[in-house]
């Protein structure tokens, strides 16, 4: 199921400017836009607020105002705002960049920059989603005291969890009653788990943020049906623009569960029951370096 176009039309044509060339008209997917009497003008009731026709207008004459020119002014870098046109991207950079992206596990204590993580929201956000509805909303913990409120109240649910996955009756009653996880969990992370609250407690390493001295948690905001995709697809922008920035990343894919596990656990960091998180991310400066890219395994692929 397709989310729920947009309705608001903010598309605004000024009719001095048009010359009627027509191309805004092919390239609108929410038929907002007609001819008449050789002029564009709006006459769809939705719009998914995209800005194709903006950008292909050759006049200037579209603006859609919904779009934040701000977005696309970055504080660490300039950006060309010009369209690459298809083929004229760098193929093995950019792959060599994808590839080289590797979960960052050693952190300098080095911070972040303020203007780096706003940069990172911003490269995030050129993600495309379902529908353009954008559902992403993001939460920046933007240094290490930040991160560990968070983290203090992780190792709060990872103790209990650990305490009730330690008991052979709790676990055999959740396999009966429920489905089974709190089984699989025992098996398969609880001692690597309770190893790294040890750590923690003891003033060690820290193994679920790496030591990492900021978090930025992306969730999706309410309505959205393809909200787990965006905040994906936005959240591997960020983790491929942190990589170029020269910043290491790390999904902690522990955060989310238990964050899914335990509501109460967001709003520790003031992120409102209504959205649900997706990705958390741990960013600082790597302390670790690598000589080659990533090796993956063979892919599956079917032909049709
Ligand atoms: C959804 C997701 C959750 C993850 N959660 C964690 C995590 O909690 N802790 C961690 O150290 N790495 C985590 N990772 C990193 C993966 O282990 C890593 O991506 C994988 O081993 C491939 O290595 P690479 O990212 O260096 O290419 C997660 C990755 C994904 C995609
Ligand atoms: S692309 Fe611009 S100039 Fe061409 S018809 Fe549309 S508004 Fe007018």
């Amino acid at each position: 199921m397709p989310a729920l176009l947009p309705s608001l039309v903010t598309t605004r044509i000024d009719p001095e400017r048009c010359i009627g060339c027509e191309r805004c008209i092919p390239v609108c997917p929410s038929d907002t836009l007609s001819m008449v009497d050789g002029k564009a003008v709006v006459t769809g009731a939705t719009s998914l607020q995209c800005g194709h026709c903006a950008a292909v207008c050759p006049t200037d004459a579209i603006r859609v105002e919904a779009l934040d020119e701000g977005m696309l002014r970055f504080r660490t870098f300039d950006l060309d705002p010009a369209w690459l046109p298809h083929g004229q991207g760098d193929l093995p950079g950019l792959v060599r960049l994808m590839a080289s992206r590797r979960s960052c596990r050693n952190f300098t204590e080095q911070p972040v920059e303020r203007d780096m993580l706003e940069d990172l929201i911003r490269i995030a956000c050129t993600a495309p989603s379902g529908t353009n509805c954008q559902p992403w909303a993001f939460t920046v913990l933007p240094d290490r005291k930040a991160v560990m409120r968070l983290g203090d109240r992780l190792l709060v649910f990872f103790d209990k969890l650990n305490a009730m996955a330690a008991n052979p009756w709790i676990r055999t009653a959740e396999k009966v009653f429920g489905k089974g996880q709190l089984d699989a969990y025992h098996r398969g992370y609880r001692q690597r788990v309770q190893e790294g609250i040890d750590a923690y407690r003891a003033g060690g390493r820290d193994r679920l943020f790496h030591g990492a001295p900021a978090v930025i948690v992306i969730a999706q905001s309410p309505g959205a049906t393809t909200g787990f995709e965006d905040v994906m697809l936005a959240s591997q922008n960020l983790l491929l623009g942190a990589h170029a920035m020269g910043l290491g990343t790390c999904l902690i894919g522990f955060a989310v569960e238990a964050m899914h596990r335990d509501a109460s656990i967001q709003a520790v960091v003031g992120i409102p029951k209504s959205e649900r998180v997706r990705a958390v991310v741990a960013i600082g400066h790597p302390a670790e370096r690598f000589k080659t890219v990533a090796g993956r395994r063979a892919a599956p692929i079917r032909w049709g």
